[in-house]
């Protein structure tokens, strides 16, 4: 092994979950000089509650390049960053890109390079849902099927993956980059001022996210799921509902009928936020990466979608997936279908380097 060599990797984020998990790699990156990290942002989030602050609190660095794309539907926010990248990969030469998870751009890019016939490794490999009619299922589709590297977070990953003929050679199993972030911050979570800012005592409370499309996409639908949590919540909790622009923009002034228990803030910051999840009774969501937090902190999660591509959280984890029966609520909070709660393998806070390592070895550096 030689430091004389220098592999250029271009790590491409484009909206909030790919920040905590790209994070890890420039954290670990002083370790391996032969390998030179350069970050793309493709734009898709751009409010700074939903980037900037990211940038800050875990210390990422400021983009080598930025696509700046914005909103819009999904062919052509998908376009808008196909065409941007591809003019950055025809100016710039690069060893490998690395694209991240299941948004928009994860699958714009891993297309542009594959066409341009760069390597591409996919971090968060091998996720399934089954269920097309999520965007995020074509967007892993897509990126898996394109990419060269495969970087695995949980066993499901490596099955679909083998079933789907991807070759074991390229299938690394990792571990998760989101709990890397999550361990490396517990001190800064743990003096998150959030609780006594909103006058919050640890467990006198339930925090909540709804931002997939199916559960807030439709009005009437997601005041008539919150009137039902409002119902089966235990009465002495607050419900902290940090809502998602697209959540917001939907609900308008309807969340007042609600009543004074729900506590509507903004999206949050992430130490802020994960010391909402920390400190809550339980968890109520329709994210993917807060299963796996929730999973890692064995906190108590119900997931109101009807399908995880996330399974280990509910094998292993605290996750229950209960999609729109919210009836199951009351009898998991009174110990039925108790399951002990453990931390899947290799989430041990050392996926960053792992795959860091991987790299060189794809790389020959
Ligand atoms: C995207 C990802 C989803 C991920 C989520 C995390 C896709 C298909 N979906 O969904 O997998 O879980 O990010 O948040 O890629 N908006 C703002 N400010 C922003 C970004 C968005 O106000 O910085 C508003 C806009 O009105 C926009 C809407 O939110 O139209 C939705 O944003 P978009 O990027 O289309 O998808 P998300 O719902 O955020």
């Amino acid at each position: 092994m030689s430091s004389k060599i220098n592999k250029k990797i271009l790590i491409c984020v484009g909206a909030r979950p790919n920040l905590m998990k790209a994070a890890s790699l420039f954290r670990e990156r002083a370790k391996f000089p032969e390998l030179s990290l350069q970050l793309l942002h493709t734009g898709q989030h751009y409010s700074p509650e939903m980037d900037a602050v990211f940038f800050d609190e875990l210390k990422i660095p400021q983009p080598d390049y930025n696509l700046a794309v914005g909103s819009g539907s999904h062919a052509t926010q998908t376009a808008q960053v196909m065409m941007r990248f591809e003019e950055v990969l025809l100016k710039n030469s690069f060893d490998l890109v690395v694209v991240i998870g299941d948004i928009n751009s994860t699958a714009a890019c891993a297309l542009v390079a594959a066409k341009l016939g760069i390597p591409v490794a996919h971090l968060e490999s091998g996720l399934r849902s089954f269920d097309k009619s999520m965007p995020e299922e074509i967007n892993r589709l897509v990126a898996d099927h394109l990419a060269d590297l495969h970087l695995v977070t949980e066993a499901s990953g490596l099955d679909s993956l083998a079933r789907e003929g991807i070759a074991a050679d390229k299938i690394k199993f990792v571990g998760n980059t989101m709990i890397d972030t999550l361990i490396n911050h517990l001190e800064d979570i743990n003096q998150s001022p959030i609780l006594t800012e909103l006058g919050l005592q640890p467990e006198s409370f339930v925090t909540m996210t709804l931002h997939r499309p199916s559960n807030v996409d439709e009005a009437q639908g997601l005041l008539s799921m919150l009137k039902r949590i409002d119902g089966v919540v235990p009465s002495h909790l607050k419900v902290v509902f940090p809502a998602h622009p697209r959540t917001q923009k939907m609900l308008g002034e309807d969340i007042k009928t609600l009543g004074t228990r729900f506590i509507m803030v903004g999206p949050q910051p992430y130490f802020s936020f994960l010391a909402l999840v920390k400190n809550a009774a339980f968890i109520l969501t329709d994210s993917g990466g807060i299963q796996e937090e929730t999973t890692y902190l064995k906190k108590l999660c119900f997931t109101l979608r009807p399908n995880t591509e996330r399974p280990i959280t509910v094998s292993m984890g605290s996750n229950y997936l209960i999609h729109d029966q919210l009836e199951l609520i009351p009898k998991v909070l009174a110990g039925e279908f108790a399951r002990t709660f453990e931390v899947p393998p290799l989430w041990d806070g050392k996926a960053g380097t792992r795959i860091l390592n991987a790299f060189q070895r794809f790389l020959n550096c």
